[in-house]
Order: structure tokens, then C-alpha cells, then sequence
């Protein structure tokens, strides 16, 4: 009976121990103190003693390291809580294994606690699984201590101290929704230098991928925050509070139509329109394709705000080479999106909101748009680059926009030339792959590519 209540104490300290290692990691210095006062102690005859040594630090506690296999105790090892002990009839040993269960949770008098018997740290799911835990607990769940429990209770911190504690490990497992809120604010601070807004845009960033934060972010006001950054004069600002803004609206419609409602577009196009390093216009361009992609409404805001005379401009600057293949790949997915929903609608029996996709993008009307601006032109010109996969945007751009190029396609000496150069180039290289499977033709494919334009040209 003695044993199994000093067995049931000593396993309680070294569960304090343990949850107190973690938690001065974690928060606060102060357990060292509580700790270090608790050691245990064994007699070799296997006649169990534990005392209290107050001269002990707690490096010196030799803790015994539980696995999911039964290992026999040393006298004087610690079990930490959370194991399961037994006594080994045949050899007289105490025996100590895993116990199953990773989470351990303890009450003592007015401590509570948890132990993950597995890892030496938790995760931030078991965080806040516990603090959840304890809070729905509360002081209710305290039993009766006898009154030897109630000696030790001496040594151990009071509940106030630990709820101090707790809170500081709640700070520490802030929600996305808390973070938000704080960088928004640092975003918002009237004092914020430049690199700190940039620092909060760029975790901003980060979090917003997830469809929920992005409509946080709407909510909280931090999206108008964004969209008056990008109207402000410094340009890493700029640049940072496009990437955010492109970040946010990817994939979600939601915000997409949150943004556009908040003059982002506008924005974007005045953006990509003045004289800005191409770091900054490279982030205006993610954002604004992020913005109008499924979404024709703002395509065609896009198209009415001069968006593809920007973009045009910007093709033919110098310095901007590195950009030209995303500005195709943009015009590309619209011409491309359109031309999808339009197909759906003949092989599906088409609802109302099909009708109502359909009535969209039929204001969209990129094509003749791009024939006007000059981009027949402009869209060969990646041909000349050494990329395979940039020749080949430049190819099904090409041969998209060659319902309204077809004239201008024939009249360009230099294009003819250009992909019957190719042409010879890519049957070498076709060669190469002779004998792979079907799927793994890549050169090939950009030769029937070639042949299908050079078919548009003559
Ligand atoms: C930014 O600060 C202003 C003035 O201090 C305040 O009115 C506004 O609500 C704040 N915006 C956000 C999104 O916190
Ligand atoms: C952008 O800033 C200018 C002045 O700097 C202001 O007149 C304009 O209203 C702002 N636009 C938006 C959409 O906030």
C-alpha cells in the first residue's frame, strides 16, 4: 500500500518535473526553483524511500527514459508520469515501460498539468487541446489530498501562477485570426518604419493563402490597409503590398470581388502603367492575374482601364524580358477561360448560372482588343528566346489569337522564318525522343505546334 502511494508521489514530481522542464522553456524561469528542491531516491534492497532533498539540482535526477518496451528500473531513476510500472515477481525489479497514451494529463491539489510522454516538446494542437482542457476544468475537478499530498502541495505553485503561465503559453499559440491582427496593427502604426510594415506585409503574405485568413484580412480592414499601401509613394511597400494582395485574392473568389470593390484593380493598372523597377511590377503582375483569374467581371474592368495598353507598354520596354513570358501566360488563361465556357455550354444542358458565366465573358472581349494593340506582333517575339517552355506559350498564344491575327501572322516576313527554323530544330531534338512513351514527348509536341502554326500562316 506504502509503495504504491510513494510510487503514485514520486511519479507526480517527476510529472511535475517534467511539464516544469517545458514550461521554463516555454515561459518563465521560475519552476527551476520548484523543481530542483524534488529528487528521488531509492534503496538498493528494492524497499522503496523517496524523500525530499532540497540540496539536489534537477540535472541531477536521473530520469529513467521510458519505450514501448518493458526496461527494468535503476535505483534512483525517476519515472517520469505517464509510464506504466510494474513489479518483475521473477527478478524482484521494477519494470517501466510507454504507456500507450502520448498526452498525459495530471491534477494535484491546486496543480495541474500536462505531460507528452512522447516528444519532448508539444505541438501547438496539443497546446491548445490542454489549455482547452483546463480551462473547461477549472478549480472543479480537484480532489481531496491526503495529507502528505497536501506537505507537497507546499512546494508546488499555486493555480494563480500557473493560470499566469498558461496565459503567456495562450500568447504563444495565438490563433491566425490574433496574428492578423497584430501585423495588421503593426501595418496600421502611424510610428511603423518602412521595415516593419514590409516585415508585416510579408507574414501577412504567408498566412493569407488560406481561403479563411484571406476573408479575415477583408474583414478586419486589413485589405483596404493593403490597397492604400499600394497607393502610397515607397516602392518595396509597393511591391510587398502586391504580393499580399495577389497572395490573397488566388483562388478566392470571395475576396476577389471584396478587392475589385475596393479599387484594387484601378490601382494595379496605374501601377503597371508608371515607371516602377521591375521587381515592383513583377508583384503587380501576380496580383493582377491572381485578380482576373475566373472572374470576367474584372476582366473586363481591366480591359476598359486600359489594362492591356499597360501591359503592351510594358512588353516593349527594355529590362522587362523576364516578365514577358507571365504577361503571355496572362492574356493566355483569359483567351483560354473564355473559350472554355463557351464549349461547356454545348455538351452540358446549361443552368442559369452558366448563362449568366457565359453573359460575362461574352464582355469580355480580349481578342479583338489584342489584334488592335499590336500583340499579333509582339507574341512571336518569345519565339526568339532560347526557352523551350517560353517558345511554347508563345506557340499556343500564337495559334489562340489566330482567329484575329491570321492577316498580320502573313504579312510578318520574319515569323515564317522564325518557325521554319524552328521547325528544323525541333525535328532534331523529336529525334532524341524516340523510344520514350507517348507522355514523355515534350519536343514533339512543340513540333505539331509549330506545324499547326506554320498551317496558319500560308
Ligand atoms: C488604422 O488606424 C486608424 C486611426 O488610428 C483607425 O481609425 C483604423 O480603424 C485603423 N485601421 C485598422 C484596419 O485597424
Ligand atoms: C490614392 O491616393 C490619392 C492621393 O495620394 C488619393 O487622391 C486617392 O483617392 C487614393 N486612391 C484610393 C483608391 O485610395
Amino acid at each position: 500500500m506504502s509503495a504504491v502511494f510513494q510510487e503514485q508521489r514520486s511519479g507526480r514530481r517527476v510529472a511535475l518535473l517534467t511539464v516544469c522542464i517545458l514550461l521554463v522553456r516555454l515561459a518563465s524561469a521560475n519552476y527551476e526553483k520548484a523543481v530542483s528542491a524534488l529528487t528521488v531516491v531509492e534503496s538498493v534492497n528494492g524497499d522503496e524511500e523517496a524523500h525530499v532533498d532540497d540540496e539536489v539540482d534537477s540535472e541531477d535526477v536521473e530520469v529513467f527514459q521510458p519505450t514501448s518496451q518493458w526496461q527494468t528500473l535503476r535505483p534512483g531513476q525517476a519515472v517520469p508520469a505517464g509510464s506504466h510500472v510494474r513489479l518483475n515477481l521473477q527478478t524482484g525489479h521494477r519494470e517501466a515501460k510507454l504507456d500507450e497514451e502520448v498526452l498525459k494529463y495530471w491534477s494535484d491539489g491546486k496543480r495541474q498539468g500536462i505531460v507528452n510522454t512522447k516528444a519532448s516538446s508539444f505541438t501547438t494542437e496539443e497546446l491548445k487541446k490542454a489549455l482547452k482542457k483546463f480551462k473547461e476544468e477549472g478549480v472543479e475537478s480537484l480532489h481531496q489530498d491526503s495529507q502528505k499530498e497536501a506537505e507537497l502541495k507546499s512546494q508546488f505553485r499555486p493555480l494563480e501562477e500557473l493560470k499566469k503561465d498558461m496565459a503567456q503559453l495562450d500568447l504563444m499559440v495565438e490563433t491566425d485570426f490574433q496574428v492578423m491582427s497584430r501585423l495588421v496593427a503593426q501595418l496600421n502604426r502611424s510610428v511603423a518604419t518602412v521595415e516593419e510594415r514590409v516585415a508585416a506585409l510579408l507574414d501577412l503574405e504567408y498566412l493569407v493563402h488560406q481561403v479563411d485568413n484571406a476573408r479575415d484580412l477583408v474583414s478586419m480592414g486589413g485589405m483596404k490597409l493593403v490597397i492604400d499601401t499600394l497607393n502610397g509613394t515607397h516602392l518595396q511597400l509597393q511591391e510587398s503590398a502586391a504580393f499580399v494582395l495577389g497572395s490573397a485574392v488566388s483562388s478566392n473568389p470571395q475576396v476577389q470581388v471584396s478587392a475589385v470593390e475596393a479599387g484594387a484593380l484601378q490601382m494595379l493598372v496605374t501601377l503597371l502603367a508608371t515607371d516602377r523597377p521591375i521587381s515592383v511590377k513583377k508583384k503587380v503582375l501576380f496580383a493582377i492575374s491572381s485578380l482576373l483569374r475566373n472572374f470576367p467581371f474584372a476582366q473586363s474592368h481591366f480591359l476598359k482601364l486600359g489594362g492591356v495598353q499597360a501591359l503592351g507598354d510594358l512588353f516593349r520596354a527594355p529590362g522587362s524580358e523576364g516578365l514577358r513570358v507571365r504577361m503571355v501566360t496572362l492574356l493566355y488563361d483569359m483567351i483560354v477561360e473564355k473559350e472554355l465556357v463557351s464549349q461547356a455550354g454545348l455538351d452540358t444542358i446549361p443552368d442559369s448560372t452558366h448563362q449568366e458565366r457565359l453573359r460575362q465573358y461574352n464582355q469580355v472581349s480580349l481578342l479583338p482588343l489584342l489584334a488592335e494593340q499590336g500583340w499579333c506582333g509582339l507574341v512571336p517575339q518569345l519565339l526568339l528566346t532560347p526557352e523551350h517552355d517560353w517558345r511554347e506559350k508563345a506557340l499556343r498564344t500564337l495559334l489562340a489569337m489566330s482567329s484575329h491575327c491570321g492577316l498580320a501572322y502573313r504579312q510578318d516576313p520574319g515569323l515564317g522564318h522564325a518557325l521554319s527554323a524552328l521547325r528544323q530544330q525541333y525535328q532534331e531534338l523529336a529525334l532524341s525522343e524516340e523510344g520514350l512513351a507517348e507522355e514523355d514527348w515534350y519536343f514533339r509536341e512543340i513540333l505539331e505546334l509549330l506545324d499547326s502554326a506554320l498551317l496558319k500562316i500560308h
